[in-house]
């Protein structure tokens, strides 16, 4: 069975919500039931500590939340594998070799580094282990020389740079990586609760996949919808109207979401019973994460122990591809 590879991971900084569900997880959960791919989940514990230093405890204990909203979305050890970034020093290694063939000035290019930067107040003094992130993440993914990373379009920086050192270490030392494609899952970006474009848990605007039923009933009816509708009657926007844009992507019940639509803009359709529909709609969805979730954390011993074996499967796929790369840069003594 030698299936295509394909890598991806996420930083263990919080528990993950919808956005992270609707925007990446869901395909995940696809990849791995069509059989396909050979697929490789990692958790970037050094990439997360490219900007929380100083908090290593926060880090170690969201690598099993991470794990556990992995498990309770339907991603399974059995058919994927998980594992620790640290624990592939080979990936660090690499790292180094990667560092020489990209230039501090292309680095400052970076679009999502850049926002990354502003949303951290690091414009003054950025750690250069954040300013490099992007050189590792190349490593993490070239280690596993993947036919495909499936990521959200954020990421796609960093699969551009990833490219960009296939062909100046190709070019230097021969051909040992081949250029990988992003798999960008067709979903786009998830609005948060507030109504700002992008749910996250630094905007305190996020539910998540752990949320309770009480939690969803409360952040969906505190939903931005439209300022303007304030009685029943009063014809009321779906451009904007948080509650909606849930609809259209967790209901599939389309034409009784199009009525709902036409009732809402003519007046008529109150916010509260639109908002009951999405809570039942959402708990729904989230309800056997719930149990999935429960399940599994009565174990985390066990959670762990899975990690350490995947870690050890990924290296021994990254050690091969570094003993290649040793050779050619000619710093393979002991071979
Ligand atoms: N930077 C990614 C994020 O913030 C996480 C990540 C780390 C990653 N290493 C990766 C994604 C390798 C894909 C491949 O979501």
């Amino acid at each position: 069975m030698n299936r295509p590879r394909i890598l991806t991971g996420d930083r263990p900084t919080g528990k993950l919500h919808l956005g992270h569900y609707v925007g990446s997880l869901a395909n995940r959960v696809q990849l791995q039931e069509s059989g396909q791919y050979d697929q490789f989940i990692m958790i970037a514990d050094m990439q997360a500590l490219t900007d929380h230093a100083d908090h290593p405890d926060m880090v170690r204990a969201n690598v099993v939340e991470v794990v556990l909203d992995y498990l309770a979305v339907g991603l399974d050890p059995q058919k994927t594998t998980f594992f620790i970034q640290s624990l592939v020093p080979e990936i660090a290694e690499l790292t180094m070799y990667f560092l020489n063939l990209v230039t501090v000035a292309r680095l400052n290019q970076n679009p999502t580094v850049k926002t990354e930067m502003r949303q951290k107040g690091f414009e003054q003094q950025v750690p250069a282990g954040f300013l490099t992130y992007p050189v590792s993440q190349a490593a993490d993914i070239l280690a596993f020389k993947p036919a495909g990373v499936p990521v959200g379009e954020d990421q796609l920086p960093m699969i551009e740079l990833a490219n960009e050192i296939v062909e100046k270490f190709n070019r230097l030392y021969g051909p040992v990586f081949e250029k990988t494609k992003a798999l960008v899952s067709g979903q786009s970006r998830l609005p948060g609760i507030d109504g700002k474009q992008k749910m996250s848990k630094s905007l305190h605007n996020a539910i998540y996949l752990s949320d309770s039923r009480q939690d969803i009933d409360q952040k969906v009816m505190s939903m931005y919808t439209d300022p303007h509708h304030v009685h029943v009657s009063d014809p009321g926007a779906i451009e904007g109207n948080v509650v909606f844009a849930y609809l259209d992507i967790f209901d599939n019940r389309y034409d009784e979401v199009a009525d709902l639509k036409r009732q809402y803009q003519q007046g008529g359709l109150g916010d509260i019973a639109i908002k009951k529909r999405l809570i039942d709609v959402l708990d729904v969805l989230i309800a056997p994460f719930r149990e999935r979730r429960a399940a599994h954390e009565k174990n985390r011993k066990r959670i762990m122990e899975m990690l350490l074996e995947g870690s050890r499967v990924a290296r021994g796929v990254a050690s091969e591809t570094l003993q290649e790369v040793r050779a050619s840069l000619h710093i393979d003594y002991t071979a």
